[in-house]
């Protein structure tokens, strides 16, 4: 049967593409030589098993307002738009310390957005991939006509320097893309799900609450740093996304043979390996490993990355790329994109 209404319904845009994309690397270089003392290491153990040799973290004015207004100053700069083409803001991060209100209408209203739509969302290492995926559906569907994605991180706050399993990987910095309307299609269909039974594999130690403390217990007081157990991680990581992959690549309607960039989370650099090895990448396909100097950016990774790769050369504007996030929850998401 069908159901009278009056309502009208919104259309979009045929298709979507990334229009622009900029980074911002914080100020501080931090190399191993500077961490290795606190946790009982060596520059030679954390290049070998991470491949970082540095990471990049804030200094007090480097907020994650501030990296977020400085990257997304870039990308609209390359996309060609100014802050009123901009409908919606997407932030995807973790580190964000203020419970509400969410980061992003601080960020669309420094922008100069005209009262722009504005979120934040939690998918950690998978936000930005997760935002991108939102964003196409929210142009194509006609709710939105530009949106502007950020991933944006400063984990340096929410990292125990003490911790042996954590301290050498996370770092911060940002990542903003424009996704608007385009006449052919430039960002495929996501892949993307999550695996709760995982839940505890990386993720904040305490609730807030045990750190505050209630009526009826005094809290702990210590910050509620990030954990992470990381052999589980490393092999589900190494061996379920290179699945994902390719699962991404079937719903563009490509093979690896299409492929120019492969940009994956930038987590550590044996399992992007492991993960080129697996997808049996071909020779010619350039892989990002901005890891080396920036360090686990989590949300910021992937634009991160894909921000040095075309200011290098690696990727040029048409090339096809393969994007693939992963992290706490676990969550993951992937998408092929044409690198504007
Ligand atoms: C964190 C990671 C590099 C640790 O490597 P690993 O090979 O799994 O290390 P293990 O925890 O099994 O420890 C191996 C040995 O190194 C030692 N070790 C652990 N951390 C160390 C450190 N920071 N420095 C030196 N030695 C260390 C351990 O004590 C252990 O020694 P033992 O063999 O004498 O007992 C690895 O698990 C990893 O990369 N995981 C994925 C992390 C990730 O990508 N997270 C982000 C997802 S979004």
């Amino acid at each position: 049967m069908t159901l009278a209404s009056p309502l009208a319904s919104a259309t979009g845009a045929a298709h979507t593409r990334i229009l622009g994309i900029g980074a911002y690397r914080p100020s501080r270089v931090v190399p191993n030589a500077d961490i290795v003392e606190a946790i009982d290491s060596s520059d030679e153990w954390i290049q070998q098993r991470s491949g970082i040799r540095q990471r990049r973290w804030a200094d007090d004015h480097e907020t994650v307002q501030m990296m977020s207004v400085e990257a997304s100053r870039k990308a609209l700069e390359r996309s060609g738009l100014t802050a009123t083409d901009i409908d919606c803001v997407i932030v995807a991060t973790v580190s964000h310390l203020l419970q509400t209100p969410a980061v992003a209408t601080a960020v669309a209203h420094e922008l100069g957005t005209d009262q722009a739509a504005a979120f934040d969302i939690s998918a950690a290492c998978a936000g930005f991939c997760h935002g991108v995926a939102l964003a196409n559906d929210l142009v194509r569907a006609g709710s939105a006509t530009n949106v502007l994605v950020i991933g944006v991180e400063r984990l340096s706050d929410i990292t125990d320097l003490d911790d042996r399993g954590t301290a050498f990987i996370f770092a911060d910095g940002a990542g903003a893309a424009v996704v608007g309307p385009s006449d052919t299609p430039g960002i495929a269909p996501v892949v993307w799900g999550s695996d709760g039974e995982q839940f505890d594999l990386i993720r904040q130690r305490e609730d807030w609450r045990d750190v505050v403390g209630t009526d009826a217990a005094p809290g702990s007081g210590v910050m509620p740093y990030l954990t992470m157990q990381g052999n589980p991680v490393f092999r589900w990581a190494s061996f379920a996304m290179a699945k994902v992959a390719h699962q991404a690549l079937e719903r563009a309607g490509i093979t690896v043979d299409d492929l120019d960039v492969f940009v994956p989370h930038q987590a550590n650099m044996r399992i992007i390996d492991a993960m080129a090895r697996s997808m049996k990448l071909p020779e010619k396909v350039r892989i990002a490993r901005d890891i080396a100097e920036q360090g686990n950016t989590s949300a910021a990774s992937v634009p991160l990355a894909l921000d040095r790769m075309i200011a290098e050369g690696d990727a040029k504007s048409g090339d096809v790329a393969l994007l693939i996030a992963f992290g706490a929850g676990l969550a993951y998401a992937a998408q092929v994109v044409v690198v504007p």
